[in-house]
């Protein structure tokens, strides 16, 4: 494993945990944070002995956006040849599961990031928002795109022009997050959550979560066809004999990954 300066890695039962770790700055995400976190998720989707992955702030901040300081100053073509933005767009690339542990500030990139992930576990302390609006710009890395396909119009709205913060329960409420938990469990139910993915069956879990991001991609007809392809190339798989064996026989399969 390589060393981090602005995060820390840790493993477990076949998860593989990121902390964002610049608490000083609320988790501002630089330009270091975001290429060391993007080497972490790299270094982990590639590895076969993790299943899932989290990513954790800490209980004050996820991470309160963008580091502004970084990019006050920046001409328009220096931000586009920095082009950090672009590293988000390949989290969705990420082939296992990407959670987002979720405790107080999570503004901005932050919630960007966040919203990156193909799950939410939030405490109940988690304040999610797009605050650009604020600094005479606006979200640039999904904030007006991925928010507004999970809160819709009228609430992405309010976010993106005019700063509305969401509690954690209303981001629940509005289908942001998957669930919200008391501040001081937060963190090992995403945990739990990701070591109770990570011991599913490993191909199928790539193909599903293929197939859900899909949905915000494709025609509905083009997507059913995915998935239905998916569904049948996993029966070349051994987890599908296995899986529908052990299922006949009651007992618990043994994944594999083949
Ligand atoms: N960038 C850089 N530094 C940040 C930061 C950010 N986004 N957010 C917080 N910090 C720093 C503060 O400058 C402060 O540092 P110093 O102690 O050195 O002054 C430290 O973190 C603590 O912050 P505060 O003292 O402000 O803490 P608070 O509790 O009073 O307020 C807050 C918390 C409401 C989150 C406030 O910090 C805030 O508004 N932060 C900015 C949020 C924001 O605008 N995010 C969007 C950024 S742009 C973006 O993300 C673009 C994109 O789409 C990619």
């Amino acid at each position: 494993m390589s060393t981090y300066e602005n995060i820390l890695i840790e493993e477990f039962d076949r998860v593989g945990l990121i902390t964002l770790n610049r608490p000083k700055a609320l988790n501002a995400l630089n330009s270091a944070l975001i290429s060391e976190l993007m080497e972490a998720l790299f270094e982990f989707d590639n590895k076969d002995s993790i299943g899932t992955i989290v990513i954790n702030g800490n209980e004050r901040a996820f991470a309160a956006g963008a580091d502004i300081k970084e990019m006050a100053t920046a001409s328009a073509v220096e931000m586009l040849k920095r082009d950090h933005i672009s590293l988000f767009d390949r989290i969705q690339g990420i082939k296992k599961p990407v959670i987002a542990a979720v405790s107080g500030w999570c503004l901005g990139g932050g919630n960007e990031l966040a919203m990156s992930c193909d799950m939410i576990v939030a405490s109940e302390s988690a304040r999610f928002g797009q605050p650009e609006i604020n600094i005479g710009v606006i979200p640039g890395a999904g904030g007006t795109q991925r928010l507004t396909r999970a809160v819709g119009k009228a609430v992405a709205m309010e976010m993106v022009l005019n700063n509305r913060t969401l509690t954690a329960d209303e981001a629940c409420q509005y289908g942001l997050v998957n669930r919200v938990v008391p501040v001081e469990r937060y963190l090992d139910e995403a945990k739990q959550l990701a070591a109770e993915i990570a011991a599913r069956a490993p191909l199928a879990l790539r193909m599903g979560k293929e197939a859900v991001n899909n949905a915000f991609e494709s025609f509905l007809r083009d997507g059913l066809s995915d998935e239905r392809r998916a569904f049948y190339f996993l029966f070349a798989s051994q987890d599908q004999k296995e899986g529908m064996q052990a299922f006949l026989e009651k007992r618990n399969a043994e994944w594999k990954g083949v």
